[in-house]
Formats: C-alpha cells, sequence, structure tokens
C-alpha cells in the first residue's frame, strides 16, 4: 500500500491512521527519489554523471540474465549517453585533465567509473592519432564521439585462414570481413557486441574526445584475451570488404 491520495487521507479512521504511519518510511521513500529525480536532470533534460551511473548500472545488471540482449542493451545506454550532461563537473574536470596531457603524444585515458560490471572511460586522440586494430573478447563496447572527428571501422572474423598455439602464444592468419566504417562527429556512436563488430580501429582526423563503455569491463583474463591485428592496406582480391589480417606480437 504505497499510493495514497487525498481523498484517502480525509477519510482514513484511527486503524487506517496506524497504517499511514506504518507506512511512512516507504512514502519518505517515494518523496526522496522524486526530489532526487529533480536534481539529476537539468532544464534541457541531460542528465547528471550520478543519475547516467545510476541508469547504466540498472541496465548493465542485466548481463547476468539469460535473455540479456546486447543490441538492445547497447541502443538503451546509447540512448543514456548522448543525454548526458558533458559539462557536468566529473566529465569537465576529466577533460581538462587529459587535455593537458594532450602534448605528450600518446592516445590518453581517463578511467571515469569502473566497477565489475561495466567500465566508462575517456579517450583522447591527437589529430591522426590511431588505435589499431583490436578485439574485446566476451565485452560488449559503445563509443560517443564527445568533440572532434574520428574514423571508426569495425570487422567480424570471416575465417581462421591458419592458427597455431605455441608456448601459450597464439599466431594465425585470418580473413576479417569489415562490416562498419564511419566518420564519427560530436554525438555520433559507434558499438560492438561480442559477436558482431567486436575488432575495431580508430584513426583520428582532428583533437577528438570519446566517452567509451565497455560491458563488462576488461580484467586480466579478458585483457590476456584480447589480441592486436595486422591488416592488409587493400581487401583481398575480388572482395572490397574482407582483408587478410595476422596476429600481431
Ligand atoms: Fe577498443
Amino acid at each position: 500500500m504505497d499510493d495514497y491520495n487525498r481523498r484517502e487521507f480525509l477519510k482514513t479512521t484511527v486503524p487506517g491512521l496506524l497504517g499511514v504511519m506504518l507506512s511512512l518510511p516507504s512514502l519518505c521513500a517515494i518523496a526522496t527519489r522524486a526530489n532526487a529525480y529533480q536534481g539529476r536532470l537539468k532544464a534541457d533534460q541531460s542528465m547528471h554523471w550520478e543519475a547516467f551511473l545510476e541508469a547504466v548500472a540498472k541496465e548493465a545488471a542485466k548481463q547476468h540474465l539469460d535473455r540479456w540482449n546486447e543490441e538492445d542493451y547497447l541502443r538503451k545506454i546509447a540512448v543514456l549517453t548522448q543525454s548526458l550532461y558533458l559539462e557536468d563537473p566529473v566529465i569537465s574536470q576529466a577533460m581538462e585533465k587529459v587535455s593537458a596531457r594532450l602534448k605528450k603524444g600518446w592516445v590518453d585515458f581517463h578511467d571515469l567509473e569502473k566497477n565489475l560490471d561495466f567500465a566508462v572511460c575517456l579517450l583522447q586522440f591527437d589529430v591522426n592519432e590511431e588505435i589499431k586494430p583490436h578485439n574485446h573478447p566476451g565485452m560488449t563496447g559503445m563509443i560517443l564521439c564527445a568533440s572532434g572527428e574520428i574514423r571508426a571501422q569495425n570487422y567480424d572474423l570471416y575465417k581462421t585462414v591458419e592458427e597455431k598455439h605455441i608456448a601459450g602464444a597464439r599466431t594465425g592468419k585470418y580473413l576479417l570481413h569489415r562490416s562498419m566504417d564511419a566518420t564519427l562527429r560530436k554525438g555520433d556512436i559507434s558499438t560492438l557486441t561480442s559477436r558482431a563488430r567486436n575488432i575495431h580501429t580508430l584513426k583520428a582526423t582532428q583533437v577528438t574526445q570519446l566517452i567509451d563503455i565497455f560491458t563488462p569491463p576488461y580484467n586480466q583474463e579478458r585483457s590476456e584475451k584480447s589480441c592486436w591485428y595486422e591488416l592488409d592496406e587493400v581487401p583481398v582480391s575480388g572482395s572490397r570488404t574482407i582483408y587478410e589480417a595476422r596476429l600481431r606480437e
């Protein structure tokens, strides 16, 4: 009995009043949530950082369910991320830190959140900086372009040509199908799942800042399973989207 209206209060008898008193903690909780909600959304409906994290956590927790659908999940967190208030102090302070380190000339990372279910990271690229093709074993990923311009290409394993395991190390030759090729600008999203578009590469054409969410996040096992590829510059003969690739050391 959580919901009360004015009429129910007016006709409340002594036993009813006792019921209301017993329910006061839940009434207070409802009021608290309502007040918190007022503080979570700005006038333009963008979400504050804490509200955003809470909403993503709620969705990410569903990864443990048998019926979890990665593409549905990505659609939901993409909407949440596009609603994120990027001038929130947590984000703007992280942006300032990576900007100050830009002169080092490396792709720069800054963890905004990391827990057992997901991780949110801010990345900054200088002009022409790139991340070579790599995979994300068992992971779902979403990237929001917060500023700048960057080319994102995703690949799927099309065929294993040859593969060897020597002393725990894997070498091999593969054919990868390029399943996505897009230029991301402010507000654009790129995604991958554990089964589709799982290999990607990024190269910035402007100074670019990205916010990515990986679900689940990297841990030691997933880091050890991940690998880097060296792709031919041109597709194999007779194809426009299939590239030969070798594992990088
Ligand atoms: Fe990646």
